[in-house]
């Protein structure tokens, strides 16, 4: 159960049915002059400043657009990034104070799948050792039982068994993204965060591989962060949905909530770009384009940090930073203009 009290108010569900709680997150990357006294003349706010909550076999989905902070998020959370401030709560324990093998047994239980199935997958490996290294490195098989294991998790993710002795180089881009999946659930985690899982593949594959994420969620009860760079890829597979801009959390509202009711100002103009499947709908649809591009995170602007590009500022916009709050009943937004 939780033991610390975050110390704002996070958007969130019952307590109890909280597996990851994420309290005023940031991670900034130094930016160094200098190449023998290097000196820090700058950070880049990648995540600066966010809280919400994961609940216990839910879909989360995250989306903004390139650059915004999602694999940031994902990373400082699981702990492949330490943050530069904040808590991250799993099942109750505070990641960020854990180290050494208290932390490693921990990592078991949290898994991620990347995006690039052909950029992850270690290309000199066989596929059974891919599968199979997470077993070995927590030593929870070896042998003939460390063989049956990896068989099995093939077949879970529609892979032939006989596939253990190939390599990368020999499978289709669904396939690899199939065989990274088997390697996450390896060591048998209660959460996953996916990072744009089906973006560098075919689209014709992609619903597979979602539907093979759902599948298994239901098979073992998985709770995922799924990230995503727009808003028609996340609405099939998503409970709920937040909406990142700039290292922000700028809404957070359950799936059909967020797509029949958005509230901020950039979901209004990411929703925009979803093209609708009633050609009726579709015909009316009002394309909201965002002016210029995503400032820097090095140099975010004062007060909100969508100003720049809102179709609806006003001064205090250029002054404060809105908070997150909830406006109606889970259903949270950082918008000044929202009552
Ligand atoms: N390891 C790193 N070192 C320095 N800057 C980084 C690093 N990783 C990401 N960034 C920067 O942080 C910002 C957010 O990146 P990222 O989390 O990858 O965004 P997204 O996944 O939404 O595209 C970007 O400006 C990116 O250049
Ligand atoms: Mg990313």
């Amino acid at each position: 159960m939780i033991e610390t009290k975050p110390t704002t108010q996070t958007a969130t569900g019952r307590e109890d049915n909280v597996l990851v709680r994420v309290v005023n997150l940031k991670k900034y990357f130094p930016i160094t002059r200098g190449i023998i006294f290097q000196r820090q003349v700058g950070a880049v706010k990648a995540v600066d400043d966010i809280s919400f909550d994961i609940k216990r076999g839910e879909t989360l989905g995250l989306v903004g657009e390139s650059g915004c902070g999602k694999s940031t998020t994902g990373r400082t959370i699981l702990q492949l990034y330490r943050p530069t401030a904040g808590a991250v709560y799993f099942q109750g324990e505070n990641l960020v104070e854990l180290k050494g093998e208290a932390l490693r047994r921990k990592r078991r239980e949290m898994q991620m799948i990347f995006q690039d199935p052909y950029a992850s997958l270690n290309p000199r490996m066989t596929v059974g050792n891919i599968i199979g290294e997470p077993l070995e490195i927590h030593g929870l098989a070896n042998g003939k039982e460390l063989h049956e294991r990896v068989q099995e998790l093939l077949r879970v993710v529609g892979l032939n068994p006989y596939f253990a002795n190939r390599y990368p180089h020999e499978f289709s881009g669904g396939q690899r993204q199939r065989i990274g999946v088997a390697r996450a659930l390896a060591s048998n985690p209660s959460f996953i965060v996916a990072d744009e899982p089906i973006s560098a593949l075919d689209v014709s594959i992609q619903a597979q591989v979602i539907n093979l994420l759902e599948d298994l969620q239901e098979q073992f009860g998985l709770t995922y962060l799924f990230i995503a760079h727009d808003l028609s890829v996340v609405r099939h597979i998503s409970d709920r949905v937040a909406v990142m801009y700039l290292g922000k959390i700028v809404e957070i509202a359950t799936r059909n909530e967020l797509y029949e009711n958005p509230r901020h100002p950039y979901t209004q103009a990411l929703l925009s770009a979803v093209p609708v499947p009633d050609p009726a709908v579709e015909a009316k649809r009002q394309r909201i384009l965002l002016q210029g591009d995503l400032p820097s995170p090095a140099n975010p602007p004062k007060g909100c940090h969508f100003n720049t590009r809102c179709p609806v500022a006003f001064d205090i916009c250029y002054e404060v930073d809105p908070e997150l709050r909830e406006v109606t009943p889970g259903h949270w937004c950082a918008c000044h203009r929202v009552a």
